[in-house]
């Protein structure tokens, strides 16, 4: 957290999802940020501005960039944005180089409270739920932050070549839940109407 910029909402829950228009003014503040930080040109975000809810139908849409299929999600924690990620589908000979399956970019005011870590968590789950198996995720090589988001979730290093690191996720399937042997006959939210036993709502 920037100094200046006090986290009011850090006790809510952040989710990742689809695009949507309920955050359209930190949106626009938070990517204004990042092209700042980058260099990059900031008209895309003038038509955004102008016209929301087009920009958000268009990313909630499914749609190709870099020759793939994607899905845009936000991470959102009510009423504020705090970051992106971009799934790729499918990879190209460009995107086994640098870009992998997953990009992801957080607004500078919210780094550093681990919200790349569980963006990433998220994603993988939501990949794991598609059907994949494994995940590419590049980052530079001086990426220190990246870098660890990447190994905190379980990425192991295939190699590194001209400033590029490449890991592969596994997406192990997620254990069935174990049976518990010794089961409450009282279950919490159960009705129990027994003169014999308790009567209550647990
Ligand atoms: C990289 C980025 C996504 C990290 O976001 P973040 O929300 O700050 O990351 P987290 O808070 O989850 O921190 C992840 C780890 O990096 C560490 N970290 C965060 N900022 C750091 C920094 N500037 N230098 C070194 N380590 C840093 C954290 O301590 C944490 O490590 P830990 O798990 O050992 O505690 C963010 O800096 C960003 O958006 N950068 C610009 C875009 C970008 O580089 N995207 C990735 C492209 S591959």
């Amino acid at each position: 957290m920037t100094a200046g910029h006090p986290d009011t909402d850090a006790g809510r829950l952040p989710r990742l999802d689809l695009p949507t228009t309920a955050v359209r003014d930190s949106f626009l503040a938070g990517e204004r940020a990042i092209c700042a930080e980058d260099g990059t040109p900031t008209a895309w975000l003038d038509e955004a501005a102008a016209d929301f809810g087009s920009l958000v139908e268009r990313r909630r849409a499914p749609r190709y960039r870099w020759g793939v299929p994607v899905t845009e999600l936000w991470y959102v924690r009510e009423p504020g944005y705090l970051g992106t990620v971009m799934i790729r589908h499918e990879l190209t000979a460009a995107l086994r180089h640098d870009g992998g399956h997953v990009g992801y970019h957080v607004v500078p005011r919210y780094r550093g409270q681990g919200h790349a870590t569980a963006m990433l968590a998220a994603a993988c789950d939501r990949c794991r739920a598609d059907g994949m198996t494994r995940l590419l995720v590049t980052c530079r090589t001086s990426n220190v932050a990246s870098r660890r988001v990447i190994e905190v979730n379980g990425g192991v290093l295939d190699n590194q070549a001209s400033g590029i690191c490449r890991f592969w996720i596994p997406l192990l399937p997620q254990p069935a839940p174990v049976p518990d042997p010794d089961p409450d006959p009282y279950p919490a939210g159960a009705f129990v109407a027994s003169p014999s036993a308790r009567i209550a709502f647990r």
